[in-house]
């Protein structure tokens, strides 16, 4: 192809280069001199707007996730601190109001007393949550494949929790290489996902989970999409942290992505979450395969 560009703007072309691969995208040519090739300028100056935009995303995009982990991190060490301390006091106060329990059968106290003991084990599970989730730090990694995890996952689930009119479609990538994985870890995340997914559609939908390798990245990643109520633009920030929960009281303890979150985070992967109110929500988890 032969392209006509004028003498004149070679020099000032070759130095804009220097200038870039030196790391200056702030170079501009001049689109008003006479003697330039207008086209060639605009096209020059609009790669080099182009790549500026791009690296200030990426910027941003970086910064984001320093901040969310660093944020996990304070927040994680604070939650197992603060489940450590109730744990003595909520067993002394299991502990004596069963006998109190028994000592007020058939009174008109046994109902109310009752009703201590239930919100107090509510209190014991939310923290043996967070202390189980603190003594998991170290994942015993072993070579596993994911596809079998999830297939293993989603049938006790069926059994368990119920699926209420929720399908799970299986789009899984055969070819799929083994990851260093704790077994129970990676399916208590799985499990944490999948449950979300059917809360978030009390009148049935689909679950499509996915998984797949990317060779380029050399990691393999797993989806899981639902069409249910998805997620308000405002929360989006917040469902990672810990008690964030919009189910009503006694249903969430708003643990269940934290959790997840920190064990993905060990396992030196990422997760990802897109979602638009009404229309659904995909949670993608990325691991490491060596
Ligand atoms: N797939 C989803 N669709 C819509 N909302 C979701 C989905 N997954 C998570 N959320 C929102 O994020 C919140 C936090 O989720 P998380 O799993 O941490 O806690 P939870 O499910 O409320 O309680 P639990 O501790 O029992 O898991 C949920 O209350 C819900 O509002
Ligand atoms: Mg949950």
């Amino acid at each position: 192809m032969d392209v006509n560009i004028s003498p004149i703007v070679i020099p000032d072309l070759l130095e804009a280069f220097k200038s870039v691969e030196g790391g200056d995208l702030s170079v501009r040519l001049d689109e008003n001199f006479a003697d330039c090739d207008v086209e060639l300028c605009r096209a020059f100056n609009s790669m080099l707007d182009s790549i500026r935009e791009r690296e200030r995303a990426q910027k941003e995009i970086a910064r984001g996730q320093i901040v969310q982990s660093e944020k996990m991190v304070a927040i994680g060490r604070l939650a197992s601190g603060i489940a450590h301390e109730l744990n003595n006091p909520l067993t002394g106060i299991l502990t004596y109001s069963a006998i109190l329990l028994d000592e007020m059968k058939n009174t008109k106290y046994e109902q109310d007393i009752a009703t201590i003991i239930n919100e107090a084990i509510r209190c014991r599970d939310i923290v043996r949550g967070l202390l189980d989730f603190s003594r998991e730090a170290n994942p015993e990694l072993r070579p596993l494949n994911l596809n079998h995890l999830i297939t293993d996952t989603v049938s006790i689930l069926e059994r368990t929790y119920g699926l209420r009119n929720v399908v799970i479609e299986k789009y899984f990538t055969d070819k799929i290489p083994l990851a260093g994985m704790d077994v129970n870890q990676m399916k208590s995340v799985i499990n944490n996902l999948l449950i979300n997914a059917v809360d978030a559609m009390p009148h049935g939908g689909i679950i499509k989970i996915r998984t797949g390798f990317n060779e380029k990245t050399g990691k393999i990643f797993m989806e899981i999409e639902d069409n249910g109520t998805g997620i308000k633009k405002e929360n989006i920030g917040l469902i990672f942290d810990p008690f964030f929960t919009v189910k009503e009281p006694g249903k969430g303890t708003g643990l269940g992505l934290f959790v997840t979150y920190n064990i993905v985070e060990r396992h030196g992967g990422t997760i990802k979450v897109e979602s638009e109110e009404g229309a659904g929500t995909a949670f993608i988890v990325e691991l490491p395969v060596s």
